[in-house]
């Protein structure tokens, strides 16, 4: 049963903060000026940080298109913009029937400008950083991070450094960070090493962090639920029932039950039309998973962690106290699938004409798993996020299929490859 709580996201500005937006501190409740100065936690107790507004959004207030058609929830009019957001909701008949379900569709977040759903928080990460005054930005990441930081910081003109695990990231990743300008550091560690080290830099003052420990990136993918409640509206005439997402450091888990609650505090979502948020956790890195199975607190991190959605290769994600409360808090559920099912989803996906990076076709895997199990019913209307584009990896990809055949240049030969 669903145990939504929106305490807090309606609150009343606090007496010391001067415009209509604020940080709370989501574990003891301190608030901090947005922009005074820089902050990633809470100084009094380590807790993650969230953006609160004065003034909450309905519909009636988006107008536009793209991440910023939702300026009314963020805390800027325009950020630094390359046209993302607006990423189509597409139907996929074969797949939608054969799982069994009323009704399926693939948010493509990969049809953003780099190719992944990180546009939309860059878009409002590097308009900060501008109110900040800082000229130095970087991430730790699995490759899309660094991919749309690289673009954004290089289109405001900002210092771009990136921490990748040496090895583990896709190369059309590796190549957008570099085209782009970011200085590229592979680190001989994992995801999570990689990240202990930036925000121990961050902290230091030595770097701007732009991971999604940082609120404002979130507040910018909240927006994929938004996007997500009016298509559906208009192309499939109801809300769905529930949206099942690939899960690595879990922001796009966390934002997408701010901006729900955000909607049902204002009065423009009911709480019975909130999507349930079901996360998908590859085998090898399911941190998340283990605590909503166990019912557990707090996620233990995974020292080692191995997948070949090499984006989701996450052992120790800093959202989860944002993340638990979400998939809780909205009756969804969680579950891991193995790497095999996470490349025949590609494939299944490919065959509809929708390509995506592996780690995105985890939400289609995850489906497939918990239709057959009996807790996704037939009446539900699904959306699977996918959450990156296929030419992300090309190593993945073009291993998925049978490796191109080798023939003389002869119409005889060309005929006869053919036939066989
Ligand atoms: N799918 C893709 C394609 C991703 O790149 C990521 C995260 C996720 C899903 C998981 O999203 O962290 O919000 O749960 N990639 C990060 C990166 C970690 O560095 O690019 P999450």
């Amino acid at each position: 049963m669903a145990d939504l709580t929106i305490e807090g996201i309606g609150q009343i500005k606090p007496s010391s903060i001067k415009g209509d937006v604020w940080l709370t501190c989501i574990e003891c409740g301190k608030t901090y000026p947005p922009f005074d100065f820089v902050i990633y936690r809470c100084q009094k107790c380590g807790g993650l940080l969230e953006v609160r507004y004065e003034n909450l959004p309905t519909f009636e207030d988006f107008s536009g298109s793209g991440v910023w058609r939702y300026k009314a929830s963020l805390p800027f009019e325009m950020g630094v913009s390359i046209k993302e957001g607006n990423t189509p909701l597409y139907t996929v008949p074969r797949i939608e029937s054969d799982v069994g379900v009323e009704a399926l569709r693939i948010k493509h977040e990969g049809m953003n400008p780099t190719g992944s759903f990180k546009d939309r928080g860059m878009t409002v990460g590097v308009r900060v950083v501008q109110e900040l005054g800082v000229k130095r930005l970087a991430c730790a990441s699995t490759g899309n991070t660094s991919a749309s930081l690289a673009a954004y910081g290089s289109r405001a003109g900002l210092e771009v450094i990136v921490l990748l695990p040496a090895g583990k990231v896709a190369m059309g990743k590796v190549a957008q960070a570099s085209l782009h300008g970011a200085k590229i550091l592979q680190l001989d560690g994992n995801f999570d090493e990689c990240l202990d080290i930036v925000t121990k830099l961050a902290d230091e003052g030595e770097v701007y962090l732009l991971n999604s420990v940082n609120p404002f990136r979130l507040e910018g993918q909240k927006t994929i639920g938004f996007e997500i409640l009016e298509q559906s509206l208009e192309e499939v005439g109801r809300y769905p029932d529930r949206i099942i997402l690939p899960v690595g450091n879990a922001g796009n888990t966390a934002a997408l039950y701010k901006g729900f609650r955000e909607l049902v505090a204002s009065g423009a979502l009911k709480v019975k039309d909130v999507p349930k948020i079901t996360a998908i956790q590859a085998e090898g890195a399911a941190p998340i998973v283990e605590a909503i199975k166990s019912s557990a607190s707090h996620v233990q991190r995974w020292p080692s962690v191995e997948t070949k959605a090499t984006a989701i290769r996450i052992g120790n994600p800093v959202n989860a106290p944002k993340a638990l409360p979400a998939i809780r808090g909205t009756g969804g559920t969680a579950v891991t699938v193995s790497d095999e099912e996470i490349l025949a989803a590609q494939c299944e996906l490919a065959e509809e004409g929708i390509g995506v990076e592996p780690a995105s076709a985890a939400s289609v895997a995850g489906l497939r798993k918990l239709r057959s199990e009996g807790v996704v019913g037939k009446e539900e209307y699904v959306v699977c996020l996918a959450t990156g584009i296929l030419l992300k990896d090309p190593d993945a990809a073009s291993f998925a299929r049978e490796a191109p055949k080798e023939i003389p240049a002869s119409v005889e030969d060309v005929m006869q490859a053919i036939l066989n």
